[in-house]
């Protein structure tokens, strides 16, 4: 009984200091499209230069004046109404309420000591607004300093959260595509074409990579593109430099052929120009802007935990995704699987999804941050996919020691290793 009473408080607090953060958030959103608000906020906009320096420390203490004390005082306003309403329903634990307040009041304090010009307090408690170079690409669940810095110089459009990533997730906002350079292999085939039409209708600028000699066309304009060829991932360095996401597309199914023609070509499309191209790429990102900007989605399949009906086709596109998973240890930049079911397409004619849908799913998951993009109709694939990247992720990092990321990126002459 008395551990019920407990957990239930606890329930309370947790619940009430979930819910502050998600009301400062979507504060923080009303504040990009309510005047009233955004005039505050833009004292926060107009603080930092993008290397996360202050412009000046007047305009940094005003800033915590209009924006940050205002929201401290939403936030507590909510947590006393939970409160409230937690005392009508149960009033014998409501009091785990406190916490949200508390929390809340925190937020305050920090930011009047902000406001008062106080150094500590900023170096205490504006952790995602602190200088110097980033470590690691922005993170899935918590706000980071390189999650929070696009939304200062990529879109104020998008990444409003604070400390829970939670509502960009489910708003959409967590990756914004828009003017952003997309880079597509497999451009002429069935997903390739769907894909460049779902990226280029939400604002980003395409690039078709093609091994045929077609010119692309979307809605029946040509779109850049670029021939490239299995064996000669190199010379797309100089393009990978100026795309921000890379879509590892192509593929091919051998279906019954198993002569070892049939062996070699699975493994050198589906497999090993795969990771030569991730290779190439990473090779690319280079500096703060590269690692919060760039990423990798590489299309593995759900044959990764699935029959396929084509052995080879397995048998390679596991090894893609195990590459994958190996290389996530130590990527610089953010790398997104996409795990798909059956859809009608050349490579798959008996498929029983529409690609479109299939390219309109993966973009809107993408949207929501969903580094595991999965798109099926087989419920199957929803339970061992993230259980098997779980464990071969563990035995990969336990067996296997780190590969610094200095190593990876920064002008490295790629085409000698590959
Ligand atoms: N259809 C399905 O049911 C299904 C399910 C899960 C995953 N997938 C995966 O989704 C991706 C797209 O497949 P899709 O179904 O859209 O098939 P698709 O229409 O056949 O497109 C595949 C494209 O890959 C490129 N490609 C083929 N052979 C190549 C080679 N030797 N070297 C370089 N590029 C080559 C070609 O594009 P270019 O001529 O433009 O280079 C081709 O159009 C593949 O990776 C596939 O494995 C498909």
């Amino acid at each position: 009984m008395m551990i019920l009473h407990w957990s239930a408080i606890a329930a309370w607090a947790i619940a009430a200091i979930i819910s502050v953060e998600v009301i400062r958030d979507l504060y923080h959103a009303l504040a990009h499209v309510w005047p009233p608000l955004t005039r505050l906020h833009n004292w926060h906009h107009r603080v930092f230069r993008p290397d996360l320096t202050p412009n000046s420390a007047l305009i940094y203490r005003q800033a915590q004046w209009y924006n940050d004390v205002p929201e401290s005082c939403v936030m507590i306003a909510f947590s006393l109404a939970l409160w409230g309403l937690a005392w009508c329903l149960t009033p014998e634990v409501a009091w785990g309420c406190g916490a949200g307040v508390l929390y809340s009041l925190v937020f305050l304090l920090s930011a009047m000591a902000r406001g008062m010009g106080w150094a500590w307090a900023h170096d205490l408690t504006d952790v995602t607004h602190l200088p110097g170079p980033f470590q690691t690409p922005p993170s899935r669940w918590w706000v980071n300093r390189p999650y929070h810095w696009r939304h200062h110089f990529e879109n104020q459009n998008a990444y409003f959260c604070s400390t829970l990533t939670v509502v960009d997730q489910l708003m959409g906002t967590a990756l914004s595509l828009k003017g952003k350079t997309i880079a597509v292999t497999g451009a002429s085939g069935t997903l390739g074409q769907a894909l460049l039409g779902q990226l280029q209708a939400n604002g980003a600028k395409v690039i078709a990579l093609t091994s045929g000699h077609q010119p692309i066309e979307l809605n029946g304009h040509e779109i850049p593109s670029q021939r490239w060829q299995v064996g000669e991932e190199a010379a797309l360095a100089e393009t990978f430099a100026n795309v921000d996401i890379l879509v590892i597309n192509h593929g091919i199914n051998v279906h019954g052929d198993r002569s070892p023609d049939a062996i070699e070509q699975s493994y050198q499309v589906n497999a090993f120009s795969a990771w030569r191209l991730m290779e190439v790429f990473l090779s690319t990102v280079d500096g703060d802007r590269d690692r919060v900007r760039k990423e990798l989605w590489v299309n593995t399949s759900e044959a990764e935990v699935n029959p396929a009906f084509s052995p080879l086709y397995e048998l390679s596109k596991r090894t893609l995704g195990d590459l994958v998973t190996l290389r996530r240890l130590d990527s610089p930049c953010i790398i997104r699987k996409l795990i798909l079911g059956p859809f009608k397409s050349n490579l798959n004619p008996v498929g029983v999804m529409d690609s479109d849908r299939v390219a309109a799913k993966i973009v809107k998951r993408a949207q929501g941050d969903v580094r595991n993009i999965i798109v099926t109709i087989n419920p199957i694939t929803w339970v061992l996919h993230p259980l098997k990247e779980l464990t071969v992720s563990l035995y990969f990092r336990w067996l296997t020691r780190p590969y610094p990321v200095s190593e990876i990126c920064a002008n490295q002459d790629i085409s000698s290793k590959l």
